[in-house]
């Protein structure tokens, strides 16, 4: 029996039977929540929110106590391992997130410096043992961190970026260099999800939010041969249950063969493309999360239920599907149309079990 009072995510991510297709949303506690936006003026900052366990957990329940989510992420970033490693994150308003110490010559890049997670993240750690004893198994909990390739991304450039053309031109001059912050972030990356699985995390997810921009042999070089070392190097949980990995490569469609290969047991899907042929390619070895547009959420209840239906319809009869978006929500999202979403996904995905 698991501990859990609501297990289908993970049943879903491990391609078991489940009465209905489990739903959660790609930043679901973020902006587009009043709440949200309440507790974060109440910590100072959206850092202060991140670091303080007590207000990371309140921001972690709230969409759970609107919708019915069928899983909690624990509320923090990506980019706190490069905050740990010395770099200076902070987020200037309206630009999103800063470092003050981008990577930009060979000495920094050598010194950098793996963070132990307890010593480092521990904040985060904290959050993780709170937010469980506060949900109390009613539904699981997903730990998450950014991947090698995409944490470089922020590193190298120092910011958002549309082509992130510092760490492109790095890559084509210096590759030595940047697969040495990629060996550095892996390490980081894999101590950091284990030290999230044994904090008491149930599933874990890597966000490869900008694989999608490298060509195919960079792809495999540059971001899948790390994402293949994390997933090898992830520990189970406590009394030896499956703690489920998905890896979600934004524009990754195209080689989702390859992804699926790197041992993880879920396929995060973006929008653009057909989930129903995703499935005929790696259903058999995976499971799905995804994929409706996010834009979608902007139009009307109606619309909303139809296009629910079309993405079910597109994955088909059986389990081993994860609803989803196809990335994250909008801040500019009505928030009761994540209501309609989420009991469209409920309601329509029965006669599909
Ligand atoms: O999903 C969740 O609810 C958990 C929390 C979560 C956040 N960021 C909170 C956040 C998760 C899983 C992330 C992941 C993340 N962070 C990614 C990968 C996922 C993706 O969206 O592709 C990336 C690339 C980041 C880096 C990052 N953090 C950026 C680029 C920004 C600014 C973007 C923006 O919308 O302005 C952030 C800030 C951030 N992270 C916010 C939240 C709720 C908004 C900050 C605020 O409240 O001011």
């Amino acid at each position: 029996m698991s501990r859990l009072k609501n297990d289908t995510l993970i049943r879903a991510l491990l391609r078991q039977p489940t009465p209905y297709t489990p739903v959660w949303i790609m930043r679901q506690a973020g902006r587009y929540l009043p709440e949200y936006n309440r507790t974060r003026s109440r910590a100072g900052s959206f850092l202060d929110l991140c670091r303080n366990p007590d207000l990371a957990t309140e921001v972690t329940l709230q969409p759970l106590s609107r919708f019915a989510l069928d899983a909690a992420i624990v509320f923090s970033d990506i980019l706190t391992i490069p905050d740990a490693m010395g770099l200076g994150l902070y987020f200037a308003e309206g630009e999103g997130p800063r470092f003050d110490r981008p990577l930009r010559d060979q000495d920094t890049i050598h010194r950098l410096p793996i963070p132990d997670p307890e010593e480092q993240l521990g904040y985060v750690l904290n959050a993780v043992r709170q937010i469980q004893r506060a949900l109390a198994g009613k539904v699981p909990l997903i730990g998450f961190a950014g991947s090698p390739f995409t944490l470089a991304c922020y590193m190298v450039e120092g910011g958002s970026s549309t082509d992130f053309h510092v760490l492109k031109a790095m890559l084509y001059a210096r590759p030595d260099l940047v697969h040495h912050i990629l060996d550095t972030n892996c390490r980081a990356v894999t101590g950091y999800l284990n030290a999230q699985i044994n904090a008491g995390v149930d599933a874990v997810m890597i966000f490869d939010t900008w694989g999608g921009i490298l060509s195919t042999p960079a792809f495999r070089e540059f971001s899948l041969a790390y994402l293949e070392r994390i997933i090898e190097g992830l520990s189970g949980g406590e009394n030896g249950e499956p703690v489920p990995s998905i890896v979600f490569t934004k524009g990754g469609g195209q080689w989702l063969k390859d992804i699926a290969a790197t041992g993880c047991d879920a396929v995060g899907v973006d929008w653009t493309t057909d989930i129903g042929a995703a499935r005929a390619l790696i259903g058999r070895d995976v499971a799905l999360q995804g994929n409706l547009d996010p834009a979608v959420l902007f139009s009307s209840p109606d619309v909303i239920r139809k296009e629910t239906q079309q993405v079910l319809s597109a994955f088909g009869p059986g389990g081993g599907h994860v609803f989803n978006l196809g990335h994250g929500i909008s801040q500019f999202a009505p928030p009761e149309h994540v209501g309609v979403l989420v009991d469209a996904v409920h309601e329509l995905s029965r006669p599909f079990h």
